[in-house]
């Protein structure tokens, strides 16, 4: 007979729609049938939950703690649209490839590059990169709202984290941890400082125990914040850094368009400023254009709205 604890959780599994929960219950009630020479339930239990396992996986909605919690974007980057160095592009290629031939992987016992930690300064691509291997792979981004996950109750957050795993063992997808050392970073001055760093490991232990066919990406603005020892958890840590002038100037070209005039950029000189920085002077320059009935932007323009941007935190 099962226990009542089993009964309940059926019963709870059943009314929070989470069917993983239910059938690994039924698998334990069975597995006690069988111990106890009742071999024949046993495998009545057995088989009414393989045959209902391919369509459960793909009903479950997000469990309802998860509300609020986790962004669902089908988005529409290009790899082309990224510009990095070729050494970048290289390793995404690989992850996107070993993605794609993950099964002749398996078959020889390995598993494909899919737990990613991207480091580097603000606006530099990290979060596009994830957008990236999701239309590339054709899945569904999942951001995990990070403030919203780490709340002040260290067990209220870890029953989260879980959910969380289980959900990126059920759905796939790329899922991506921006700026998740607010777990172990800035947050923890506030709090106890203790107490973060075991959620920060927490977090780290599942992403290594993890055996989904999910893309796990966690990105960070502060790599020294972190330890070092963290990184062999990933299958690969990615390095970004503000653009070369060669990237820079292919950054500018990309983004006027049409817009750009018969100038040469070579004396252009956005050193400092990060992709995010140079695309958004780039813009403004165009709007500027557009109001002003122009076809092209001009230099001049273009050169003062990224002195603009360079200035942009100095005090006038
Ligand atoms: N490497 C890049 N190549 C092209 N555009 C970029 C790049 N990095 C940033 N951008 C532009 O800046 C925006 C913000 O970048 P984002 O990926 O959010 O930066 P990060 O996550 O590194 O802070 C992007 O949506 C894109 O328009
Ligand atoms: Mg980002």
């Amino acid at each position: 007979m099962a226990t009542a604890e089993q009964i309940k959780t059926l019963i709870k599994s059943h009314f929070e729609a989470d069917s993983m929960r239910f059938s690994t219950v039924a698998l334990q009630i069975a597995a006690h049938e069988a111990k106890q020479g009742h071999i024949s339930v046993a495998d009545e239990i057995k088989k009414l939950v393989d045959k209902s396992k391919v369509k459960v996986i793909k009903l479950r909605p997000f469990n309802e703690d998860l509300n609020g919690l986790v962004l669902e974007l089908s988005p529409k980057v290009k790899l082309s649209d990224l510009i990095v160095s070729d050494k970048i592009k290289e390793r995404m290629q690989r992850i996107l490839h070993e993605f794609k031939q993950k099964d002749k992987l398996l078959k020889h016992g390995l598993e494909n590059r899919r737990k990613i930690l991207l480091s580097g300064p603000p606006g530099t691509g990290k979060t596009m990169t994830a957008a990236i291997f999701a239309r590339e792979l054709q899945l569904p981004l999942y951001v995990i709202l990070m403030d919203k996950l780490v709340t002040k109750f260290m067990g209220e957050t870890s029953v989260k984290l879980r959910l969380l795993f289980e959900s990126i063992s059920e759905r796939q997808g790329v899922y991506l941890f921006d700026e998740f050392d607010a777990i172990g970073g800035e947050r923890a001055l506030n709090n106890d400082v203790g107490e973060m760093r075991r959620i920060l490991n927490s977090f780290l232990q599942m992403i290594e125990q993890d055996t989904s066919n999910s893309i796990i990406i966690s990105a960070t603005n502060n790599l020294d914040l972190l330890d070092q020892a963290l990184f062999r958890r990933f299958d690969d840590v990615i390095h970004y850094n503000i653009p070369s002038k060669t990237e820079g100037t292919e950054l500018i070209i990309n983004k006027l368009g049409k817009y750009k005039g018969r100038y040469s950029l070579d004396k252009l000189n956005f050193e400092g400023l990060s992709h995010s920085e140079i695309s958004q002077a780039v813009l403004d320059a165009i709007k500027i254009s557009i109001l002003n009935d122009k076809q092209k932007v001009d230099y001049q323009l273009l050169n003062s709205m990224i002195n603009e941007k360079k200035h942009a935190y100095k005090s006038q």
